[in-house]
């Protein structure tokens, strides 16, 4: 059985003072849930802040980035052994937008997959296609050629306690979310995929969806059998929305 994951993917939003009140309320609202997997992921210089914020609650620190080396000379990095170090758990890798803005390749990205294993954290990797991949027909393409890369340097293996968000580029902060049975087929897909080199690694991998999920659209989508959770942009910003996210995937047993 899957316990859900949902975690709130903050972005470039954020203060000192949202933080503390973020937090305070989703700590309120999510007491004694468990049922569900809960991390959230700030910008990186709240980190601290938050760790501190989330110490005794149930809801796991979580980081948007990494690089892939561990020290040196590479300006304006942050290296795992810093996130481990300052307790984030659930590190976002090869988000789209990162592979936008930042021309991120699929090999770079497996190579931070890498750097995480390496030291005891757990990958986040987002992987989906854009509006027009998707209008080609190349969704599945896409999404096997992002897997590949990461199984092509460290195996199928690797995906033991790690997660995979599937996230179609345009449904990221549009408000057009993937219908429950559009994203259902990609996830079957994506697990079958991984099911050819390792069934059961297969069958334990958490395989979350993202793009445009809130308070209305997040039951229906947990109720499709492969949809183990969310990762939320937008909605993570409110904690009301986020706590009803989080309590429907609670509900949903895999
Ligand atoms: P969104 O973002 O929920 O605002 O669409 C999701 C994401 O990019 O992780």
């Amino acid at each position: 059985m899957r316990k859900p994951l949902v975690m709130g993917n903050w972005k470039l939003n954020g203060s000192k003072t949202m933080a503390l009140d973020l937090v305070t309320s989703l700590k309120k609202e999510l007491a004694g849930i468990d049922g569900c997997d809960v991390a959230i992921a700030p910008p990186v210089v709240y980190l601290d802040y938050v760790q501190k914020l989330l110490a005794d609650s149930n809801i796991m620190l979580g980081a948007q980035n990494v690089d892939t080396h561990l020290s040196g000379a590479y300006t304006g990095d942050i290296s795992a052994e810093m996130l481990k170090e300052i307790g984030a758990t659930h590190i976002i890798i090869g988000h789209s937008e990162r592979r936008t803005y930042h021309a991120e390749c699929d090999k770079f990205i497996a190579q931070k997959f890498a750097t995480l294993k390496e030291n005891g954290l757990v990958p986040v990797l987002c992987i989906g296609e854009s509006e027009a991949e998707n209008e080609a027909g190349q969704t599945q393409a896409v999404c096997a050629k992002q897997l590949d890369a990461v199984i092509d340097l460290l195996g199928a293996k690797a995906f033991n306690n790690a997660v995979i968000a599937y996230e179609p580029i345009w449904a990221i902060g549009t408000g057009k979310s993937a219908t429950p049975a559009q994203a259902q087929a990609v996830h079957k897909f994506i697990r079958e995929h991984i099911a050819k080199v390792d069934a059961d690694i297969a069958q334990q991998v958490i395989i979350q969806y993202g793009g445009s999920v809130n308070d209305k659209n997040a039951a229906e989508l947990f109720t499709q059998p492969d949809i183990d959770g969310a990762l939320v942009g937008g909605a993570s910003l409110k904690a009301d929305a986020f706590a009803v996210i989080v309590k429907a995937a609670a509900k949903t047993k895999k």
